[in-house]
Formats: structure tokens, sequence, C-alpha cells
């Protein structure tokens, strides 16, 4: 596997995915998110391609190799095809698969599986391999979106089955520490630029967990549940 020292060695002389290979990545993934879309509710195309256009950007400002990056950033979360609410690990096969499919050599497509390992959310620290933090960034920034809550919220709890109360103590649980610890993005202009989304958004979900606790909310939550079943 090329190390974090030699990978900007590697990318300046070829990209470690061939042009041709992340093309036929990115129509494979894309098929797959089209097909399943209704699966993938909140992991659709729409992340997908969100979280690829900036792991790039991330990519380019630290010296990562922007191919696999890229690829890793189509492949990150094809788990939510194999399992509902599941970890990365759990898409490892079908991953492999995609990138053996576009012809991505076999050493480039395990590296592009420790990527997005390394990358996950619940289990990054603070020392990830450049290419990890690009993807990390672009996947959290998805995640700290002022609008990701508003739009996009309803939806993750319906692709996973998991209630709000579940949702809020996971999102919490997961970002509260690196938050706190200066980990949560890992480029600096990544942190100055949006940082305020975060903190607004974690402070939002740390509100929502308390407000579960209020009896008056849970019956309004309730009667919401009623309403909705009522209405479809
Ligand atoms: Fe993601």
């Amino acid at each position: 596997m090329p190390t974090q020292e030699d990978a900007p060695a590697v990318h300046a002389a070829m990209p470690a995915v061939p042009a041709p290979a992340l093309a036929v990545v990115e129509s494979e993934v894309r098929r797959l998110c089209t097909r399943y879309a209704a699966r993938l509710q909140f992991h659709g195309w729409h992340h997908v391609s969100f979280v690829r256009a900036k792991a790039a950007q991330f990519a380019a400002s630290n010296g990562a190799e922007r191919s696999v990056v890229e690829t890793a950033a189509l492949v990150h979360d094809v788990n939510y095809l194999v399992r509902r609410n599941s970890s990365a690990a759990i898409g490892r096969r079908l991953r492999m698969s995609v990138l053996s499919r576009a012809r991505v050599r076999p050493s480039v497509a395990r590296w592009i599986e420790d990527i997005v390992i390394e990358a996950e959310m619940a289990t990054r620290g603070p020392d990830i391999s450049r290419e990890a933090q690009a993807l990390s960034d672009a996947d959290t920034l998805f995640k700290a979106l002022p609008v990701t809550p508003v739009v996009l919220a309803h939806r993750y709890l319906e692709e996973n089955g998991v209630t709000l109360r579940e949702l809020a103590n996971k999102i919490v649980g997961e970002q509260q520490d690196p938050h706190d610890e200066g980990f949560y993005f890992y480029n600096p202009e990544a942190a100055a630029t949006y940082s305020r989304w975060a903190t607004a958004n974690l402070a939002l979900w740390q509100c929502i967990k308390e407000s579960l606790d209020d009896t008056d909310v849970e019956e309004l939550l309730d009667l919401v549940s009623e309403n909705t079943a009522a209405a479809s």
C-alpha cells in the first residue's frame, strides 16, 4: 500500500485510479443509487456526489492522492445497500466488487478500503492519513450543513429504521468528542469556514435530546405520528 509519504510522488506521475476506471466506478455507483433510491433516502446519489466533490477539493488542498480520495468517496457508503443502519465495513465485499469491475488495481482497492474505514465518524481519531482526512472532512461537512437536519434528517430515520432519540444519541455521541477535542474537521480552512455550522448543529441535536425527555414533547411526537398515519 502506498504510504502517506510516497502518495504525492505516485500521483505526480500517474493517478492511482486512472480516469477511465474512476468513470466506471462513478457510473456503477450512480446506477446502484438510482436503482435502489427508495432504500437510500439519505445516503443516495445526492450524498455521494456532494461528498465526492468536497473530498476532491480537500484532497487538492492537503496533498492527498486525489483519484483515490474521489474513488473512496464514491464507494464509501455502499454498506447502506447491503444492510440498513450498518457500519462501513459491511460494504467491503460490494465495494471491492465495484472496484474490481472497474479494473482498479487490487493494491489500490485495498488502500481505498483502508481509507473508508479510517474515515468513519464513529471511530476516527486525530491522526489519520491525508486521504482519509479529505474524505472525512467532506462526509462530516454533509452532516454539519445547516440544511441537513431540516431537509434530510427525517429521511435518515426512514432509511435506517431508527427513532429520533436514537439518531440524536448517535450524532451527539459520535461527534461531540471530535468537536471538543479539535479534530471535527482536519483541514484548517474547513475548520475555519464550517466550525460555526458544526457547533450549531451539535447544539441543535443536544437540544433535541433534551426535548425528548419532556413528556409533552413525547406526546406531541406521538400525535404527529398518528396524524401522518391517518393522512397516508
Ligand atoms: Fe457518507
